[in-house]
């Protein structure tokens, strides 16, 4: 039987942080044994709000960089950029005449970002795109942090009605989540995510700072004022993300991590985290600097390549059945 196809994307809006690689990438890594995986850097995604052309395309080069750093093997994995593949703005436009305005009005994300970029068309139906993106590959799977539920709701939600109006052509996607770090928090305010636009860059951990800056960071996370070192996402929410970030990093249980560190004071117990993550982000800056930035180049044009090549062949397929086929 023929692998299940998993498909995936990141904007390259900025360095990554510890929260895209927990939610997110290191299932795009683990899938590559199992699944035929298709990643992309969705560029296209990353102009719905105000940008500098210049970093724009300098990020999409680091991103990619990163990726294969943190173990996307493009021997192994389809990895291209999304504004090289028009396949998915094309489908993107047949989806939007299938959208109702109703569905977009409520994700929360537009709502968030609206508030800073200005109410724009692109932004508003970044959700059309990210559906086309996954269908326009018939993916079955999809690995996300949490903040992605609604997206992938809207996106099963347009595959059901291409298919009831249609005739059967894509699968219903699952959502593909960690049971830890599917939502990581900010280390600033645990109340919140973390998130590459957060304004204090304290608040996140990037994949390459030095082993310094991740260590100041965890010892200027902000907890809560008891003393006492226990899981509760509630009342302790600075320290249960901490510790589910050692548990990850250390492949320990929270059990055993609290029954270590009940007593043992914040300040050491932030130093253990910090000290797990530099160990554990020490191999992917490795990785990194040993990168060919004009190879990764040439590795991300052939992806484009290959890419057309197989959403051409979707896309056929569907512009003969909404009635614009050649
Ligand atoms: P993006 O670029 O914001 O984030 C990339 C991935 O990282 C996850 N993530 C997190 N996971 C845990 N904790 C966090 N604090 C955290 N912050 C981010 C995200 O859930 C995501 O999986 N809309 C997408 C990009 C996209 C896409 C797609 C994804 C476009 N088309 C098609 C999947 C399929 C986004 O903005 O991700």
């Amino acid at each position: 039987m023929s692998k299940q196809t998993v498909f995936s994307g990141i904007q390259p809006t900025g360095d990554i942080h510890i929260g895209n690689y927990l939610g997110a990438l290191r299932n795009w890594v683990a899938l590559q044994d199992d699944y035929d995986t298709i990643y992309c850097v969705v560029d296209m995604h990353a102009t719905t709000v105000p940008y500098d052309p210049k970093e724009l395309h300098d990020n999409r080069v680091l991103t990619a960089k990163l990726l294969m750093a943190v173990g996307v093997d493009p021997s192994r994995s389809l990895l291209y950029f999304q504004s090289q593949v028009p396949q998915h703005a094309e489908l993107s436009w047949i989806l939007g005449s299938m959208t109702p305005l109703g569905a977009l009005n409520r994700m929360t994300q537009y709502k968030e970002k609206a508030e800073k970029a200005g109410q724009m068309l692109g932004l508003y139906s970044y959700p059309v795109l990210m559906a086309a993106d996954i269908m326009v590959h018939k993916a079955h799977a999809v690995p996300v942090g949490d903040d992605q539920t609604q997206h992938l709701e809207l996106t099963r939600d347009l595959a059901e009605r291409f298919n009831n109006r249609f005739g059967d052509t894509f699968p219903i996607p699952e959502q593909i989540t960690p049971k830890r770090g599917a939502r990581i928090m900010s280390l600033q305010d645990p109340t919140a995510k973390m998130s590459k636009s957060d304004a204090d860059p304290r608040g996140s951990v990037l994949l390459l700072d030095s082993a310094d800056t991740i260590v100041k960071k965890f010892k200027s996370a902000v907890t809560d004022s008891g003393r006492e070192v226990s899981y509760d996402q509630e009342k302790k929410a600075g320290i249960s993300n901490l510790l589910d970030i050692l548990s990850i990093y250390t492949g320990r249980t929270v059990d055993a991590l609290v029954d270590e560190y009940a007593d043992a004071g914040y300040g050491p117990f932030k130093q253990a985290v910090a000290d797990a993550v530099v160990d554990g982000l020490a191999p992917i800056r490795t990785a990194y600097n040993s990168l060919d930035d004009e190879e990764v180049g040439r590795i991300m044009s052939r992806g484009a390549l290959d890419a057309r090549t197989r959403a051409e062949h979707e896309m056929a397929d569907v512009r003969t059945k909404v009635g614009l086929g050649g």
